[in-house]
């Protein structure tokens, strides 16, 4: 291997201990705990295990967590009800829906119940429309973790040839805003794309989130490229796996995302920063 590796659980540690020190130095000034809910619907082990992660996050780090688990029979109506609530609620700065939802739910009409102000997962459609207006305030997790991780190697991605791979609400259409924000030239490639490995093979800076292991090729890459990697994908085998070919990618690339403890983490550390935010944001 001849990348260096981006080290996930590394960047995101240093962040959640800075958050901590902030929320101790809130709390003794007399401010209150900012406070997280996290709704998870049904019994998805994935969403089960992400769920967990947020919340134990939350107590490290000094919030209050709210964790609600619902039954998959619960209809649109009770949970828009939840949501209500929560809104409402004093001691909750952030509400989080764990996606994907039931099938039998309305996931755009539930995340645009949840209050902007208290989107710390930057789905509602007003915090992406900041964003895409060039104005952000509550950040998509996953892609503004990302961004950290490439500041934290000191790469200026102004007019760099950018490449994401996959076109999700979640991962890929937030990363690409938040890398035309910095100046980046913005490929987005998606189900649709002819030829994917022509347009892999001339990324500056590749980002990868698509859900399916070793899609990528590690010939593809480009030398010297930056490669993130944020898939997760669980093998048969029970191992952990990203969406491109690791070991032959970190041939090739100079610096590249190992997983797991790559951007996963870092997911969870912007989730909390976010949260931070929108308590100071009532203070
Ligand atoms: N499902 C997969 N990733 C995420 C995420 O970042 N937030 C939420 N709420 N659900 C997810």
């Amino acid at each position: 291997m001849t990348a260096q590796l981006i080290n996930g659980n590394l960047i995101s540690a240093q962040l959640r201990s800075k958050i901590k020190q902030k929320v101790t130095d809130r709390v003794a000034t007399g401010k209150k705990q900012p406070g997280l809910a996290v709704i998870l619907v049904g019994q998805d082990p994935a969403s089960a295990v992400y769920v967990g992660k947020k919340v134990k996050a939350c107590e490290e780090i000094g919030f209050i967590s709210q964790k609600k688990l619902l039954s998959d029979s619960i209809n649109q109506s009770e949970l828009l009800l939840e949501i209500d609530n929560l809104n409402q609620e004093p001691s909750i700065d952030g509400i989080l829906v764990q996606l994907p939802l039931p099938e039998h739910l309305n996931t755009s009409e539930i995340l645009e119940t949840i209050r902007a102000d208290k989107d710390v997962d930057c789905f509602h459609p007003y915090n992406v429309g900041k964003l895409a207006q060039r104005i952000p305030y509550l950040r998509p997790c996953t892609p503004y973790g990302v961004m950290l991780m490439l500041e934290s190697i000191d790469l200026n991605v102004k007019g760099l040839d950018c490449v994401v791979v996959g076109a999700s609400n979640i991962v890929g259409r937030p990363m690409a805003l938040e890398l035309l924000l910095k100046g980046a030239t913005v490929t987005v490639c998606h189900k649709f794309t002819k030829n994917l490995a022509e347009h892999v093979s001339r990324a500056e800076l590749l980002i990868v989130g698509v859900g399916i292991p070793g899609l990528v090729k590690g010939s593809w890459i480009k030398p010297g490229a930056t490669v993130i990697d944020i898939g997760m994908n669980r093998l048969k085998s029970g191992k952990l796996t990203g969406d491109v070919e690791f070991e032959e990618a970190a041939e090739k690339a100079s610096w590249i995302t190992p997983v797991p403890g790559g951007v996963g983490p870092m997911t969870v550390a912007m989730l909390m920063h976010n949260t931070l935010l929108a308590a100071e944001a009532k203070d």
